[in-house]
């Protein structure tokens, strides 16, 4: 409990990185299977991310990010995809784990598939789940990566259009941030954490 509370407070959006330092691909794979583990509803997990790690590629990609010198010099880049056919693609294998795992009877498979679509089919709906259930998985993302000493950054600064093309992501696609991961520069100093309203400021008990 306390180490969570502790990986929450100790997490700062870093602006430099040792770019000296490396993280290997299964640190990587670890950190991301660790952070789909994010609620996402229904389950269907409506997130695709790309890792940058090509040094020619981040150069690239920092431009597209308006020159934000962090993307170049953080080893890796993740590229957050909101998947707003999420449901379509990834429905059969969802409610298929269900049954196996006793959530669901076969029977009712159909009806909750043809109930499930029928609300993605809403292009406005389909575009909320998946931007949301993905900005859960980044959050985990930023948590995880502290698990492991990892610092994080994560961006909206970037021409979308732009980085589809660079990437080749389908149109359809939303990109709701891009996460620059990596360890901190030991010889710079970050500003004091910014401030956060207080409870009463955004919060209400009724
Ligand atoms: C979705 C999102 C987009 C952000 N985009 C940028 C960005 O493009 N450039 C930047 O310098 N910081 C960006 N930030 C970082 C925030 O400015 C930072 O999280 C905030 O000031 C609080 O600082 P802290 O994370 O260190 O507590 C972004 C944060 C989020 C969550």
């Amino acid at each position: 409990m306390k180490e969570c509370k502790k990986l929450i407070t100790e997490r700062r959006a870093i602006t430099f990185f040792d770019s000296a330092k490396e993280i290997s691909d299964d640190l990587i794979k670890e950190i991301l299977e660790t952070a789909s583990l994010a609620p996402s509803a229904y389950n269907l997990q409506p997130w695709k991310v790309i890792v940058v790690k090509s040094k020619e590629k981040k150069k690239i990609l920092k431009e597209i990010a308006f020159n934000q010198q962090k993307v170049e010099d953080a080893p890796a880049v993740f590229v957050i995809i909101a998947n707003p056919k999420a449901a379509l693609e990834n429905i059969d294998r969802v409610l298929d784990s269900s049954i196996e795992l006793g959530y669901m009877k076969q029977e009712r498979k159909e009806a909750s598939k043809e109930r499930i679509l029928s609300v993605w089919k809403d292009e406005e709906q389909a575009k909320r789940k998946a931007i949301r259930d993905s900005a859960l998985f980044a959050m985990n993302i930023m948590i995880a990566a502290r698990v492991y000493g990892l610092e994080t950054h994560p961006m909206d600064g970037f021409d979308e259009g732009k980085l589809k093309e660079f990437l080749n992501i389908d149109e359809d696609m939303y990109i709701p941030m891009i996460i620059a991961i990596g360890y901190k520069d030991p010889g710079k100093e970050l500003l004091p954490r910014a401030y956060r309203f207080k409870f009463d400021e955004f919060g209400e008990i009724i």
